[in-house]
């Protein structure tokens, strides 16, 4: 049973339901967001966390940034409302493009709707962005299930693979991209076992992948983030594989602090170094990943440790949350779409093509 991160809960009036992941895996705990200030809150402080699951949730806080509206308001005003609220929600991490992709994308559907009948009731437009945000959640379910089918092939039997953070289903609406390349190897009955880095400074490795995998069946082993590259150098590890926060036209990845550095100790052993993620993970409009912001988070999460001080009162901390990994180092791209082996601006532009076959 894989486990589901959100899931909207009722008709347009209804609400979010997310596993608060801060509290992962000490307590298995539901958080409702029932309006767009508790849902701002669950993204920026990580109870919902992983770039679709973000995207997922934005969607879905459209619907609740519309139930504010009252029965009277017009149509100018439901998509007033719809455009602040995009906008207060965007702002609330930056670096996962698929939150910017999937309030676009509710948005533009509800603006494009308006238009074309200027007549549209309000509550034809509040079910129209409920609509397009289960079709986004229904479409990161099917993504995440492909991801892991095309890229099984490369955990072989008896493989060890690292991963970095986490990127399964708890990151996503279905089974997760990086993880579901393990789940679908899994269920072939393939044996390997991951190393699950910890990924300091909020553990999502050690907290979150060493749980879904246990609760999968897989042999998982927590690592500290310092213990990678003696890993590859004993051999135990075949590939590394990780998820990404937004992947640059050229191929450039944004993923969690840490990833860069595994994949230049990867490329130094020989390893194959692996990104998983769909095709919402994308962004054409940047060149490369030198445009990818990245986002800087509160000094306490590096100078305390479940709530104990580790370091000096008053230190200066530097605590970025995201890195970006060359295109050159990483072997292949795993999306829904199919794999692109050592990407490149054409590569990827040529399988992203809408009508790619
Ligand atoms: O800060 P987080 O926990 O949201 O960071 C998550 C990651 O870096 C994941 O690897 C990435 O979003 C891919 S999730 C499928």
């Amino acid at each position: 049973m894989i486990v589901q991160a959100l899931k909207w809960i009722g008709d347009t009036d209804g609400f979010l339901e997310l596993i608060d992941q801060r509290q992962l895996p000490g307590q298995f705990v539901k958080l409702q967001c029932r309006d767009t200030e508790t849902l701002f809150d669950a993204i920026k402080t990580l109870a919902v966390r992983g770039a679709p699951a973000i995207g997922v949730s934005a969607a879905y806080g459209l619907v609740l940034a519309m139930q504010k509206l009252a029965a009277g308001n017009n149509l100018e005003r439901g998509l007033k409302v719809l455009a602040e609220s995009c906008e207060y929600l965007a702002s609330s991490r930056p670096t996962a493009v698929n939150l910017f992709w999937a309030l676009d994308r509710v948005r533009t559907k509800a603006e494009e709707i308006a238009s074309a009948q200027p007549e549209t009731k309000l509550q034809t437009l509040r079910q129209a962005v409920l609509d397009e945000a289960n079709a986004i959640c229904r479409e990161d379910m099917d993504m995440c299930r492909q991801i892991g089918q095309n890229g099984q092939k490369y955990i072989k039997e008896d493989a060890g693979i690292l991963t970095h953070c986490n990127a399964g289903a708890l990151a996503t609406a279905g089974q997760g991209t990086a993880l579901s390349v393990m789940f679908e190897a899994h269920k072939k009955g393939r044996k390997f076992k991951v190393y699950a880095d910890e990924t300091r400074p909020l553990l999502q490795g050690a907290r979150l992948t060493a749980w879904e995998l246990k609760q999968a069946g897989i042999d998982v082993v927590v690592v500290c983030d310092n213990m990678a590259g003696w890993l590859m150098k004993q051999g135990l590890i075949s590939a590394v594989i990780t998820g990404a926060d937004r992947i640059a036209a050229n191929g450039d990845t944004a993923n969690k602090i840490g990833t860069y550095g595994l994949s230049i100790l990867a490329k130094e052993h020989g390893i194959p170094f692996y990104i998983a993620a769909p095709s919402s993970t994308f962004d054409l409009s940047i060149k490369s990943g030198a445009e990818i912001p990245i986002e800087q988070r509160a000094a306490d999460e590096v100078t305390t440790f479940a709530g104990t001080r580790t370091a000096p009162d008053g230190v200066d901390v530097y605590n970025p949350a995201f890195d970006i990994t060359e295109s050159q180092d990483i072997a292949a791209i795993i999306t829904e779409k199919g794999v692109i082996e050592n990407p490149n601006t054409e590569s990827i532009r040529e399988l992203l093509r809408p009508n790619h076959a």
